[in-house]
């Protein structure tokens, strides 16, 4: 497989953005347009690009542009579209210099600068290369250099070009507490497009991001070309594939156009968010391993911070507690060996309390009914029971039925003349507007000062999405969707100067907001609302293809369980919760004795082996979509150690034993097998040596065989 692109005319200028293993080439035609050649295995800029035809017809203009512009000769999807002040729609892009420069000794930058034949229009194509994780991350910078105002229509962040004889594009889909599901498709002629237009709570329904599997007409982990991609913005999104007649597919991701036509004014300049790319040739788990090791050394905020385990009191308590409910579980938490209560939804409002979803939003005072002694009572409680305390806000959101709803009804989004609408019986803060970000800021700085320098932990929910868009503040209405996150984005940077050691989840009703530009910021994502562990086996499979799972939150719930009825045994959450950063939602006081020393157990093993989650290499071993079992393991980056866990998710008979191989490990080294969490362990060799080369080709054949049978195995390399 040979992924080029096609160029009808020698090349003048040859530009390689490289990594260790990869090689992205731009380069100029003899009419000085910036063209994509290629991104693939290392070729590095041969001459051959020079002579490269692709006998394509020159004169239709079809060749595939770096950047492509609306207008010209160019009629494709453009990922640049601008209007100028004399009505003219039409921006030719011509190349004008470039540079790269060291970032670090592992990360470089080059940065390509492009302008309009007729305007005064630049743009700047900014690639930074992450050597070792064969990661590039490509935006636009955007600047109106002439004398009057301009209108961007599209402004996307990156365009890549690729030619294979078939692309198997894996990509997410879901609904609220169903998110992140699986869905793969074979791209066809025409426009494939993954968007959301929701404005705020994005990711519920698709997630901005996909795996593409070139020449493979199934996702295989460990064999194939794969090309994974992430925008790393929280508002609207738009990922297009364009395949056209002669099979080329044309990848334009950014921020969604749809009613977002953004003035430029004259003199300034539009930086569009980052495009992540990674390209193997060794499968769907080496792309997810690329972006992990990325995400985790170079871009998410939780980069090395330990991920602790914690009780949360949202399905333990709802809405419904007091002071002495909360000690008690401070109490229990801490019992069990968990490292963190956080005190979900419900602590404040009086005039209008927060006794459920239809009041109390935006009046952040603690509620004086339920905890008279204040939070920095609860906060200093727990830290004197040696935990670490955490606390909800929703700070973007406001109930009708509030004192900030009457005081400020100008901060709703809301479009002059409509009604305005509600979800979960709330409204949305107009955060384009300043004062409305001071207001955020100041819920999360308010809360900090409640618990007196013992806060330790915010959970940062939003829980509905954007309806009859507009804003009082703005004159631009088609600026709201972006500056809205532009101004969640200041917020959280004001934040994290404040704050830079509090760890910040992102919840968003659940998995609403997982995003790689939501990870700039906060440590770590809600995955879902559903606590349910064999449907959460299909969230966290899907988004820990993209998301390292140190940042994924998983928690063991009751059962029946809240969201789907579903029963499954306490050993099956818990070793389903270990595979993420572990926790717990549930009121202990309803557990049996033999329960809570299962969990203290479980969560005890879980320290022992949180390590290889959090900073090892994930291999994904057997699909749930494929059959009876998930199986996945996190080997150390030094193979020395391993964790495999596996889940039997239908029943086929007592007999039918899975064979799980493993992967990832050495095959020179011997590694013992101690199952934990398990009395009676449900493979032969538990307690066994084996070779690496044993474990990678024969496996292990665990004897789970009931529905929600399951085990963890801790691997560790004998000298
Ligand atoms: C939605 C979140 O996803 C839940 O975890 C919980 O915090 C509720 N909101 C509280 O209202």
């Amino acid at each position: 497989m040979l992924i080029v692109s096609s160029l009808a005319y020698a090349a003048q200028v040859q530009i390689a953005i490289s990594t260790d293993h990869t090689d992205m080439v731009l380069a100029t035609n003899k009419a000085n347009q910036l063209m994509f050649m290629y991104y693939g295995t290392k070729v590095g800029c041969p001459q051959q690009f020079e002579q490269f035809q692709s006998y394509r017809r020159s004169d239709y203009s079809t060749e595939p542009l770096a950047y492509p512009a609306r207008g010209g000769r160019f009629f494709n999807q453009p990922a640049l579209a601008v209007k100028y002040s004399d009505g003219d729609a039409n921006t030719e892009l011509t190349y004008s210099s470039h540079e790269t420069k060291n970032i670090s000794s592992d990360v470089k930058q080059t940065t390509v600068l492009l302008s309009d034949t007729k305007t005064s229009l630049e743009v700047q194509l900014v690639y930074t290369a992450y050597l070792k994780e064969d990661v590039i991350m490509a935006h636009a910078v955007i600047t109106n250099k002439g004398k009057k105002d301009i209108t961007l229509e599209n402004y996307a962040s990156s365009a890549i070009n690729l030619k294979a004889s078939s692309y198997l594009l894996t990509h997410y889909y879901g609904s609220w507490a169903r998110e992140m599901q699986v869905e793969h498709e074979l791209l066809t002629h025409g426009i494939k497009t993954i968007e959301n237009k929701m404005g705020v709570r994005t990711t519920h329904t698709e997630n901005p991001s996909f795996m593409l599997s070139l020449d493979n007409s199934s996702l295989d982990e460990n064999h194939g070309e794969v090309i994974a991609g992430a925008l790393a913005w929280s508002g609207n999104y738009k990922l297009q594939f364009q395949m056209d007649e002669t099979d080329r597919l044309s990848i334009i991701c950014g921020i969604n156009d749809y009613a977002s036509a953004y003035t430029l004014k004259k003199g300034a300049t539009f930086s569009t968010p980052e495009m992540i790319w990674t390209f193997t040739t060794s499968g769907a788990g080496q792309a997810s391993r690329n972006l992990h090791d990325w995400a985790r050394r170079h871009y998410i905020y939780s980069k090395g911070h330990l991920a602790y385990t914690l009780l949360n009191s949202w399905e333990g308590a709802y809405f419904d507690f007091n002071t002495k409910t909360l000690t008690d579980m401070i109490d229990d938490a801490a019992a069990m060996g968990l490292e963190m209560f956080v005190l979900d939804d419900g602590w404040f409002g009086n005039e209008y309390p927060r006794n459920s979803s239809r009041a109390g939003l935006g009046d952040w005072q603690t509620n004086t009914q339920k905890i008279p002694e204040g939070i920095a009572y609860l906060a200093d409680y727990a830290h004197k029971k040696g935990i670490k305390f955490g606390i909800w806000i929703e700070p973007e959101m406001v109930n009708p039925s509030s004192n900030l709803a009457h005081k400020h009804p100008e901060w709703i989004v809301k479009s002059s003349g409509r009604e305005i609408t509600t979800t979960r019986n709330q409204w949305l803060l107009d955060l384009t507007r300043p004062e409305v970000q001071d207001f955020v800021f100041s819920v999360f700085d308010e809360t900090m000062k409640k618990g007196e320098g013992k806060i330790d932990y915010i959970k940062w929910d939003c829980n509905r999405h954007v309806e009859s868009f507009g804003s009082t503040w703005l004159t631009e209405q088609s600026r709201f969707f972006v500056d809205y996150t532009l101004g969640l984005y200041s917020v959280m940077k004001r934040i994290r100067e404040k704050y830079p050691n509090t760890i910040i989840q992102s919840c968003s009703s659940g998995g609403g907001r997982v995003d790689f530009g939501a990870l700039e910021y906060f440590d770590e994502v809600w995955t879902s609302d559903n606590t349910e562990a064999l449907s959460r086996i299909f969230i966290q499979y899907g988004t820990n293809m993209i998301y390292p799972a140190a940042t994924t939150g998983s928690h063991v719930s009751a059962v029946p369980n809240h969201q789907t009825n579903n029963i499954t045994p306490l050993k099956f959450r818990f070793d389903l919760a270990s595979t993420g950063r572990m926790g717990m939602e549930l009121q202990p006081a309803n557990m049996t004795k033999e329960e809570r020393t299962f969990a203290a157990k479980a969560i005890q093993s879980y320290k022992q082996l949180r390590h290889l989650v959090q900073d090892g290499d994930l291999y994904r071993l057997v699909s749930p979509y494929d059959g009876n079992h998930y199986a996945l393991m996190y080997v150390s980056k030094d193979k020395k150690e391993a964790m495999v866990a596996a889940f039997c998710i239908h029943y086929q008979g007592r007999t039918k034993t899975p064979k799980i191989r493993l992967h990832g490990l050495d095959p020179q080294m011997k590694y013992s097998i101690e199952e934990i969490n398990n009395e009676k362990p449900s493979f032969w060799g538990n307690g066994k040596t084996f070779s690496g080369a044993w474990l990678i080709g024969q496996g292990i054949n665990p004897q789970l065989v009931k529905l929600y049978d399951s085990g963890i195995w801790h691997l560790k390399a004998q000298e």
